[in-house]
């Protein structure tokens, strides 16, 4: 076999990486289930009967808890397909459709900046095309009158610059090259693909498209929407990750909707036709965050320009999953989160076309805020006359109720369980504190119990292990989970001080990222660990939740446990060495006193870990 000798760039990797959906990938081996936030499936490495192969999609990572094996997309690829780790990225590079950067070529990395230019300008031509098939050739006629049929103004047709790709093969290839573009450029702008015998053709044909914007305005891709329903072709497709297009960075109709949002807050939806529909019955203050659940890079951006959002997904399952993960990521960053509910099988858009402005706007004024709409949709499928299911319905509530802030907003939310539950006020808050407290380092029995009555297998299977060691897993967690507690760890903590080897070495890896960069996600950490062992062992700490109330007070608590540990163990060895010497039969004064002068030191020193260290 024959060896690729390249080494990519970094962000290659990362493009690469963030374009491929970790359970989308997987999906295509393993037949995989939701539960909960992840979904699990049969191992693909080792023979089982019952799952415990899981795939975290807001972390893109996987772990099988039981043959241990574990990482990002690249490292289920170079495994399954047994590639060697350029090779993996050269496999998913084609998958995703990015072209692979030339060998040789760092010139054209400072060039970057022309590039994006040149696919820009591509972009915005390619948009003036499409809206001028739809408005005046006879091809796209069918189209604009699909738009019209379905309430669209032609004014608001222009205003999001809807376009139409002719069905032909290569007509806007064509268009563009007679424009003096090169095939190369087309490409990178995501416009034309290459096909079997390297010719290219037309990624969007015969559907309507719609032109995506950044902030400024400026297109930087397209959705292209099938007009006639049909299974053999997807309804949208999308401008894959480019130069100038990340999915998961931007959101549609944010350059318009940025205007008035300061005033009357962010309308999330989920699809193009939602926005355009909102917007033109004058909610101007809506974006769509395009068929994947939110960011944190789509929250910082919102958090931009407004304090305050309202989410106003479809009402089925999937949307409900979606927008209580998107609904965190929006809270964390410090956003008042309101949900929109519309009835079975609507969405926004049908919602707002059957029943018009005013109901939409009854619709915004009656959005639930986000622990209430927590709590009813937590509470489907259990039987609240069942005191088993009250206790699981807690154990399920519980973290959401310990991450809200304030006191006074927690209290409510308490007493407002009590009272639908029917439990006394008090015991529900001493179930709740006892779940945060238990809950930080996992596996008490109580906590054991809830976990089983939930048959979470995958979290059973925490084997019971030493304090200390759990408290250098907790600590690689919230290094990752949590930006703010780095410096509070460096400062207190150095490598020196992990006792697990392989721990200290994650350790190393992520407080070297940390130093160059702020943002840093799990599936990035595993590239850099390189060694498989060090890869498994992360992909287990990351596998495994830590809950937590207050991060600071939480590395603060693991930084003693480790450290007492080591403590405790000096003042062993010693405690040893004062015995023997004690017995030794030529006593020596002297050497005693020094030992137990230091055994008292050392034993301050453990006191002192209490008040901080
Ligand atoms: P929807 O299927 O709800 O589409 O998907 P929609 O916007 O309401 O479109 P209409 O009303 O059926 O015409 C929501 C969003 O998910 C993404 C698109 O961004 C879409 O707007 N999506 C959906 C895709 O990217 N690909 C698909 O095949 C389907
Ligand atoms: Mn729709």
């Amino acid at each position: 076999m024959w060896v690729i000798n390249v080494t990519f760039q970094e962000e290659f990797v990362e493009e690469v990486r963030n374009s491929c959906d970790i359970v989308e990938i997987i999906s295509e081996y393993v037949d995989l289930k939701k539960t909960g936030k992840n979904f699990v499936g049969k191992c693909p490495f080792h023979n089982e009967k019952t799952p415990s192969f899981t795939v975290a999609p807001e972390k893109q990572m996987f772990y099988c808890f039981g043959c241990k094996t574990g990482g990002n997309v690249y490292t289920f690829i170079m495994k399954k397909e047994n590639l060697s780790f350029p090779e993996a990225i050269e496999f998913l590079a084609n998958k995703a459709g990015i072209v692979l950067p030339q060998p040789d070529d760092s010139a054209a990395i400072s060039q970057k900046g022309r590039i994006k230019n040149i696919i820009l300008e591509i972009l915005k031509d390619a948009a003036n095309y499409f809206y001028y098939n739809l408005i005046k050739t006879e091809s796209g006629r069918h189209a604009f009158e699909y738009l019209i049929k379905r309430g669209l103004s032609k004014e608001i047709i222009r205003k999001f610059g809807l376009g139409y790709s002719l069905p032909e093969w290569d007509s806007t290839k064509k268009f563009l090259e007679s424009k003096g573009y090169d095939e190369k450029s087309i490409e990178s702008a995501g416009i034309i693909i290459k096909g079997k015998y390297n010719n290219y053709y037309d990624r969007f044909r015969g559907r309507i498209m719609f032109p995506i914007t950044d902030v400024m305005g400026r297109v930087i891709g397209f959705g292209g929407r099938a007009i006639a329903d049909s299974d053999s072709q997807p309804k949208y497709l999308n401008t894959p990750d480019t130069v100038v297009y990340n999915k998961r960075k931007n959101l549609y109709g944010l350059s318009i909707a940025k205007r008035e949002s300061s005033k009357k807050g962010i309308i999330i939806v989920e699809g193009y036709m939602d926005v355009i529909a909102l917007h033109q019955a004058g909610f101007t203050n809506t974006v769509a965050s395009l068929g994947t659940s939110l960011t944190i890079e789509q929250a910082k951006l919102i958090k931009r320009y407004t304090d305050e959002v309202y989410l106003a997904y479809d009402s089925d399952e999937a949307g409900k999953a979606a927008s209580i993960r998107g609904m965190d990521i929006l809270n964390d960053i410090g956003l008042i989160v309101k949900v929109i509910m519309f009835p079975e099988g609507l969405d926004p858009d049908d919602y707002i076309r059957q029943k018009g402005r005013e109901e939409f706007h009854n619709k915004i004024n009656e959005a639930l805020p986000l622990m209430d709409y927590k709590l009813m949709t937590l509470k489907e499928g259990y039987d609240m006359s069942s005191p088993l299911d009250k206790r699981a319905y807690i154990s399920k509530i519980a973290p959401h109720l310990l991450k809200i802030k304030s006191f006074v907003e927690r209290d409510a939310y308490i007493r407002k369980i009590s009272e639908t539950l029917g439990i006394r006020e008090e015991a529900l808050r001493i179930d709740i504190n006892r779940y945060s407290k238990k809950n930080q380092y996992g596996n008490t029995i109580e906590h054991k119990k809830v976990l089983k009555t939930h048959n979470n297998k995958n979290n059973a299977k925490f084997k019971i292990m030493p304090a200390h060691i759990k408290a250098e897993w907790d600590l690689i967690n919230l290094l990752i989970n949590e930006d703010q507690v780095y410096e509070l760890i460096k400062n207190n903590f150095s490598l020196s001080d992990f006792i697990d080897d392989i721990n200290r070495e994650i350790a190393k890896i992520i407080y070297s990222l940390k130093n160059s960069q702020t943002e840093i996600s799990p599936a990035e950490i595993v590239d850099k660990l390189g060694r498989e062992e060090y890869v498994k062992r992360f992909s287990h700490i990351v596998a495994r939740d830590v809950i937590y109330e207050d991060a600071e007070k939480t590395v603060l608590d693991c930084i003693a446990k480790i450290k007492g540990y080591k403590l405790q163990q000096e003042l062993d060895n010693i405690q040893q060495l004062i015995k023997k010497t004690e017995a030794s039969t030529k006593s020596n004064e002297h050497e005693l006193n020094k030992l137990l002068v230091k055994y008292q030191e050392i034993l301050e020193r453990k006191k002192s870990l209490k008040f901080g260290c």
